[in-house]
């Protein structure tokens, strides 16, 4: 609970105000019906007069104004609290997940996050807003009403000490079976978001392959079971109305049975007896208030421990204990010493073996392997984006873990192989690699990368509307975008994860050409597929599961990697029986 303190300070005000207010409501809802009972009692039968019964009454319509008065403030305060404290609570809930490690990011499902990050929350809003509009009332009326009702007719009022158990009985088996149930309703809209989220961002993917009928069955299913789930769960609540209207009706029957033989035998009046069923019709409904705020407070903690999984998730990957921490990148000399990595720490196979590898400020460098060798592991290691398990990875001498995060990625530029534009223009994609970039400089680098030539070609040229995700321009162009982007941060360290993979080879050579002329200082790092694409860098280095499996020139891993000769052939192979 303390964690949460910080999201109540700051509209501590709201969070007293708001119940004061609900107390004057209830103070007004206890007074009305003996206020009702004076009328009846003093005014009518012991015939006061109706000078009495007009000032009782204007008493009345007082109070009620009050209590009107008292809701209304009560209610926006509550609003105003819980608002305040979700949207402080998302506002963190969102940061923590943008602080997440790549590694903290696999471990949880992006609908499920998105979940969490709104309808969690709002639950918890809800919840808060209750609280503080009930949490009083709901107690207070019941206590209060009770006191009234022994203090008109101790008598009488025994005969709700008989229902209360009763009730308090009903009331315990609702809450028994709805917990779990609102337990599991949570979980299916999360499946249901899971599903929903990845159909929509693949959309494209489920048309080409004509999925969609498939996918219509899933979401029908989980959609399905969020229906039946949600009508378990409901049906508790639809159940505890109709229990606790009988147990109300039932009671003041009897109320009113042995009341109305007490006023016979003139032991009672009837405003006593009048406001007598007002009390027993409070607490009953106070009753069922503080059940359905419990009830409700069960779906909430289930909500919450969703929000805490993710607010307690170690970031695994800090840059707290840096020691360098304003150190920056300044030659892009790169060094594994004896490096050891895998995603699963429990498996038992590394996908990284024993990398030890020098790269000096300046150098290209190409990376060739085949798929699944650990060419992006190996490469993500460098801006930090998974820690070595074993071993070192060194940037200008100092380990990666004593830079502070930005200045390390900062120094590095590294373009991933699954990489995303944002929605927005052109132009606001390519600030993300320099906010400041002038015009001039963003052109200067667009050509570099060979992407200025079609970016002119659209009709808006550097202001053309992106869709999410890069989709209204083709793969190729939005490689070159990408490779802008990350020119544009002018990194010591360049790294292209297979970043030209989808740009015709005449293209890709004027990429490589202008590199050599105006990246003379910057140490580049070439992940392709084509050996074509990394045949003149001054080294190439070759994994084979793992393991570094040669390294050297073009012409040197001919004579001496069978690893890469093979690779070599199989794609010259191709050419000759293609031409
Ligand atoms: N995020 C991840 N979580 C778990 N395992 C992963 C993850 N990314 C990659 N792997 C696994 O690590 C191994 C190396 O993958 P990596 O992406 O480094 O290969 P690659 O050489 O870049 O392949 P490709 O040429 O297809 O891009 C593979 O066995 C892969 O299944
Ligand atoms: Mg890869």
């Amino acid at each position: 609970m303390k964690r949460y303190w910080k999201y109540v300070k700051p509209y501590l005000s709201a969070f007293i105000i708001g119940p004061i207010f609900m107390i004057a409501e209830t103070i007004g809802e206890v007074v009305l019906p003996w206020l009702l009972s004076k009328i009846i009692d003093v005014g009518v039968l012991e015939g006061r007069g109706v000078l009495y019964i007009i000032a009782m009454g204007v008493t009345m319509i007082v109070t009620t104004l009050i209590m009107m008065a008292g809701g209304v403030g009560g209610a926006w305060f509550a609003i105003k609290a819980s608002s305040g404290f979700a949207n402080d609570l998302r506002k963190d809930l969102f940061g923590q997940i943008q602080r997440f490690s790549f590694a903290n990011i696999d471990q949880f499902n992006t609908g499920s996050l998105i979940t969490r990050l709104t309808n969690d929350i709002t639950q918890i809003q809800n919840m808060i807003q209750m609280l503080l509009r009930m949490g009083l009332r709901a107690p207070g009326m019941l206590i209060g009403a009770l006191i009234m009702a022994f203090s008109l007719n101790p008598k009488l009022a025994l005969v709700i000490l008989c229902v209360i158990p009763l009730l308090a009985v009903a009331i315990y088996f609702i809450l028994k079976t709805g917990f779990p149930r609102f337990t599991t309703m949570q979980k299916k809209l999360d499946a249901l978001n899971v599903t929903t989220q990845e159909n929509l961002t693949n959309i494209r993917v489920v048309k080409s392959f004509v999925r969609e009928q498939h996918e219509e069955d899933k979401f029908r299913k989980a959609n399905t079971e969020l229906k039946d789930s949600s009508i378990r769960a409901m049906n508790v609540v639809i159940f505890s109305f109709p229990v606790i209207i009988m147990a109300t009706n039932i009671t003041t029957l009897a109320v009113v049975w042995f009341g109305g033989n007490q006023i016979i035998a003139d032991s009672m009046t009837p405003g006593i007896l009048t406001a007598f069923v007002n009390y027993i019709v409070q607490i009953l409904m106070s009753l069922m208030f503080v059940s359905f705020i419990i009830l409700n407070g069960s779906r909430t903690l289930a909500s919450e421990k969703r929000v805490r999984e993710v607010l307690d998730t170690e970031i695994d990957l800090t840059d707290e204990d840096a020691s360098h921490r304003n150190a920056a990148v300044q030659h892009g000399r790169i060094e594994f010493r004896g490096v050891y990595f895998k995603y699963y720490k429990n498996n038992e196979k590394w996908v990284l073996e024993n990398i030890n590898l020098v790269i000096n400020p300046g150098e290209t460098v190409g990376i060739i392997g085949s798929t699944g060798s650990g060419k992006s592991s190996l490469v993500q290691l460098i801006p930090r984006l998974y820690d070595a398990d074993l071993g070192e990875v060194l940037v200008d001498g100092v380990n990666v873990k004593d830079y502070s995060l930005e200045n390390l990625r900062s120094g590095v530029g590294i373009v991933l192989q699954k990489n995303v534009l944002f929605s927005g223009t052109i132009r606001e994609n390519l600030k993300w690699g320099n906010e400041y970039a002038s015009d001039e400089e963003m052109q200067r680098w667009a050509e570099s990368a060979q992407a200025h030539g079609f970016i002119s070609s659209f009709p808006n040229g550097y202001d053309t509307e992106l869709g999410q995700g890069g989709v209204n321009v083709s793969g190729g162009q939005k490689q070159r975008l990408c490779i802008a982007r990350a020119l544009l941060k002018k990194p010591k360290i360049l790294i292209l994860d297979d970043s030209t993979s989808a740009v015709d080879t005449a293209t890709e050579a004027r990429i490589r050409e202008s590199f050599r002329n105006e990246l003379d200082g910057t140490t580049k790092i070439i992940i392709a597929q084509r050996i074509s694409s990394v045949i003149d860098a001054d080294r190439i280095i070759v994994l084979d599961d793992g393991k570094i499996a040669g390294m050297g020139t073009h012409e040197e891993l001919m004579q001496s990697c069978e690893a890469y000769s093979e690779i070599y052939y199989s794609q010259t192979d191709r050419k000759v029986a293609a031409s």
